[in-house]
């Protein structure tokens, strides 16, 4: 049987920090609302005229530096994101050309905070079914280029930044660093919950879009909060069962970073200690499709993921969707 082994991991995020107390010179907000409300401190904002594209290609090559393989041997490159460079190319072929993937098929994934789920998800069946060796898969968003800075409901909220894993077919039957499952979820009927509903083919950018910030995101963020928990409570429990394993098996969670209310709430229904619980969110906001990947490649770093440790990740985000996926490391 063929599986994912991760072979490298990466992640990339700007320089530019922006703490709570800027914020508060920006809008009618505090340090204290923020961090009591949300859980973040600071974030990292992208200075202007940098692309997402940047971020994606900063973890990539992070990833394939940790993996020691060459970008010519790369098969397919799946990038979630919701804030691309453009409509046109696929933010995936930007980085495709940056990173000289030459033999590289590569796309991008529309599934917001869960993109990086859903990236991997993708990248895990083509390497299942044999059609490819090596799979680059990346959750990489900017959200400071689409939220209305003089909106305090969003603008304290999302960040920017990139996270990559490098998957290789293995037949080995090691349970070493496997994708050992992976499960996507939907419901469209929420979809009002949080969208940006300018320069679609809907409202074509205009005039009158801008004049109205369609271009923003519009996010009814107390409805979702309860949408997101018992979603991601639910994708957890599939993976545990489809894995045949109990909560107390998990060593460790890498949440979407949304809200640390958001990860307390999970932790205590799932009955899993927060120290279990992969937090980033007090430094790193909410990234959207990069959180996942950041916080996972984070706790490597950081010595909170042993070998032999299985992982669950979980993740929830516009559309809306969800995912969960069970990794052994
Ligand atoms: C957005 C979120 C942090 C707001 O927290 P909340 O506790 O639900 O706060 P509410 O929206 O009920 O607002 C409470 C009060 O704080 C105010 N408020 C909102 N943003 C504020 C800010 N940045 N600073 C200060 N006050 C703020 C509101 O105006 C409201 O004031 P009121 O009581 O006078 O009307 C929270 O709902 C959340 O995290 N939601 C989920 C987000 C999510 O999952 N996103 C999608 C996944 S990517």
């Amino acid at each position: 049987m063929i599986r994912s082994k991760i072979i490298g991991t990466g992640a990339y995020v700007p320089d530019r920090v922006m703490t709570n107390f800027e914020l508060e010179s920006i809008v009618e907000t505090s340090d204290k609302w923020i961090q009591e409300r949300t859980g973040i401190k600071e974030r990292r904002i992208a200075l202007d005229g940098i692309p997402v594209s940047h971020l994606a290609f900063g973890a990539a090559e992070r990833a394939l530096k940790d993996a020691m393989l060459d970008p010519l041997d790369i098969d397919m490159i799946v990038l979630g994101t919701v804030t691309p460079d453009m409509p046109m190319p696929s933010t995936a072929c930007i980085v495709q050309h940056k990173l000289g993937a030459a033999r590289a098929a590569a796309f991008d994934v529309s599934a917001a905070c869960s993109g990086f789920l859903y990236a991997l998800s993708i990248g895990d069946q083509f390497i299942r079914s044999g059609m490819y060796r090596r799979v680059l898969v990346i959750g990489a968003d900017m959200f400071s280029k689409f939220v209305d800075w003089s909106n305090r409901d969003t603008c304290v909220l999302f960040s920017d930044g990139a996270g990559a894993m490098l998957l290789e077919a293995t037949t080995s039957k090691q349970e070493s660093r496997i994708v050992k499952s992976t499960h996507l979820f939907s419901d469209g009927s929420q979809g009002d919950k949080l969208y940006i509903p300018g320069g679609g083919s809907l409202n074509p950018a205009s005039h009158e879009t801008l004049y109205d910030g369609l271009h923003y995101v519009k996010m009814r963020g107390n409805e979702l909060f309860k949408i997101a928990v018992k979603a991601m409570v639910d994708a957890c429990h599939v993976a545990l069962e489809q894995n045949n394993l109990r909560v107390e098996d998990i060593d460790l969670v890498v949440p979407h970073q949304a809200n640390i209310r958001i990860m307390e709430a999970i932790a205590k229904k799932l009955k899993i200690p927060m120290e279990k619980v992969m937090v980033t969110i007090d430094y790193y906001g909410n990234s959207s499709a990069a959180t996942v990947p950041t916080a996972f490649d984070k706790a490597r770093r950081v010595g909170k993921l042993q070998e032999g440790d299985t992982v669950l990740a979980v993740a929830f985000g516009a559309g809306v969707t969800w995912a969960s996926s069970v990794i052994q490391w």
